[in-house]
């Protein structure tokens, strides 16, 4: 069959679908739950509660398949220029490959790799055992993390993540906002003399990142550090060492990064300082290796069985066969609680995409809208909507099976979890409102106008992905089976989920809109919305 009488295929499968409830499928087939369900490196995904039975799913597969995925994932673990508009490969994960397990021709990359997670290493013990000392020869105490976006959402939602492994004598702080409430309001929790600043920016041009920089600075030099001190208070990590070295951090103190690793992947890189610096470089370790195991599994596995694979397939059918258009996250644990953000830069900076790879426009629908919270934060805002709003929002929960506190509140918590997910399935039709209302002593003019309000239409699809603990090793596997979901779908829509041209231009503007704000006699010709608004600016800052 071709793409185009498999795209007609499943239109006709959706369309079949269209009048099933997920409740009736699971009566079609008894084993629906094992059927639609895949185990890989420490974490299960019970796809089962979705609008897809199995030729729907086989036809899914047989379109993978006509789009070449497994060439392309090898050519993704190979190096190849999968990252075309920036001729680069994209090797995040290389990062996370053991020693003895890297392709040949990617040895020389790997040596790089090795040599920076031994220097890491050297980094974390020499903090952590308090050798390493600020300029009044006091230990650190505190580090903060300067970057943004993938050089801070990653790190930033991995510490968070890891908090029960948390070094308790260190603390650490991210800070990513231009805004300088961000920096301000974090260093009014640390002392200068104990403060250490991880500067993570790949290219070392971002100019939120720098001008906290240069704030970092001024902060340690107020309070007496010397330029010749501020080594002892600043390690960078940066592809671009040039640029680094002329901001006056030493050489000594400049970890590398690669073109080979894009920013929203690079938490496994020496981005990742400062997670190995919160928890210890064990940890880091197990970071990588749950990471790899789930590296191992998208490559080996067939499609049908391939966890991201079928993860990637079930949010392509959704955005392209019933037009939804966005995905919630909900993780059930607060250790996750910036999981949602993280993956909004990883899926929508990937896959906010119109251009296909070849340059032709795309004619599918692309990545959704991702966004979402904690459960059970979430239940009390906006989960109203998922239940009963206008449109159908396909929902990713995630749990793990044991806490790592008290056992008793997560099994209220893991209760909520399945509550949610079985409560989107099953809705509430209006025989059971009525009979729920005729027992609750509701009169027939009671009844029949509060009826509408409670039916709850139900057959609204979900994942759960489960794992025995979030521990390092499943948070890694977490994440990799996102990023992996992240480039199959790139591979459906034949998009580069590597570049991100879209985020230049409003730097481009902000660069000339930033010098008409202090310098009124610059000539200025913008739209009259922005013009009106720059007087205002104006007008209140008395310039
Ligand atoms: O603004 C988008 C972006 O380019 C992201 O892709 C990247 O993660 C972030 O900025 C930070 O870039 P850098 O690490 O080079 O400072």
């Amino acid at each position: 069959m071709d793409t185009q009488a498999l795209i007609n295929s499943l239109k006709k499968e959706q369309i079949k679908l269209a009048d099933t409830k997920i409740l009736n499928l699971f009566e079609q087939d008894p084993h629906r739950v094992d059927n639609f369900r895949c185990t890989a490196a420490g974490l299960t995904l019970d796809y089962s509660k979705n609008r897809l039975d199995q030729s729907a799913l086989e036809s899914l597969i047989n379109l993978a398949e006509q789009r070449d995925i497994t060439q392309r994932i090898k050519e993704l673990f190979t190096g190849h220029t999968v990252n075309p508009t920036e001729d680069r490969a994209a090797l995040h994960s290389l990062l996370r490959t053991p020693q003895g397990s890297c392709p040949t021709e990617l040895q020389d990359e790997h040596q790089q790799i090795i040599e920076t997670l031994d220097r890491m290493s050297s980094i974390v013990a020499s903090v952590h055992n308090e050798q390493w000392r600020g300029f009044t020869g006091k230990a650190i105490k505190s580090v903060v993390n300067l970057g943004i976006g993938g050089s801070d959402l990653g790190p930033a939602m991995v510490a968070k993540a890891l908090t029960p492994s948390h070094n308790e004598k260190l603390q650490c702080y991210f800070v990513s906002n231009v805004d300088s409430a961000h920096l301000q309001q974090t260093l009014s929790h640390c002392h200068p003399e104990s403060t250490l600043f991880t500067l993570s920016s790949k290219s070392f041009t971002t100019v939120e990142t720098l001008t906290n920089a240069r704030g970092a600075r001024s902060w340690l030099n107020q309070a007496g550090c010397s330029e010749d001190d501020i080594a002892r208070h600043f390690i960078t990590v940066s592809a671009n060492i040039e640029k680094a070295v002329e901001f006056g951090i030493s050489a000594d103190n400049i970890l590398p990064m690669w073109d080979w690793v894009g920013g929203r992947f690079s938490l496994w890189s020496a981005i990742g300082l400062p997670i190995a610096l919160a928890t210890n470089m064990d940890c880091f370790k197990e970071l990588l290796a749950g990471a790899h195991d789930m590296d191992r599994h998208f490559e080996q596995s067939p499609p049908k069985d391939n966890m991201p694979v079928i993860l990637g397939l079930l949010g392509y059918w959704y955005s392209n066969f019933w037009q939804t258009r966005s995905q919630a996250i909900l993780p059930y644990d607060h250790c996750l609680q910036l999981f949602p953000a993280f993956l909004q830069q990883l899926e929508m900076e990937s896959n906010g995409k119109s251009c296909q790879i070849n340059g032709e426009p795309v004619q599918e629908t692309t990545c959704p809208v991702i966004w979402g919270s904690e459960g059970t934060n979430g239940q009390h805002s906006f989960h109203q909507l998922l239940h009963q709003g206008t449109q159908i929002i396909p929902a990713d929960f995630i749990v793990a099976l044991k806490s790592h506190y008290d056992q008793e509140q997560h099994r209220l918590l893991f209760a909520n979890c399945l509550a949610q997910s079985r409560a989107l399935m099953i809705g509430k039709n209006e025989d059971e409102v009525i009979t729920e209302l005729t027992a609750a002593g509701k009169t027939e003019e009671q009844i029949n106008a509060l009826t509408p309000h409670k039916v709850m239409p139900g057959n609204r699809p979900s994942n759960t992905i489960t794992m025995d603990h979030l521990t390092p090793k499943t948070l890694g596997a977490l994440i990799a089976l996102y990023e992996h979901k992240v480039f199959v779908q790139s591979v459906l829509w034949q998009i580069n989920a590597f570049d991100q041209w879209g985020v230049e231009l409003g730097k481009q503007l902000c660069e000339t809109i930033a010098p008409t704000l202090s310098d009124t006699s610059i000539e200025r010709n913008f739209d009259p919305s922005s013009e009106q608004l720059i007087r205002s600016y104006h007008q209140r800052n008395g310039s």
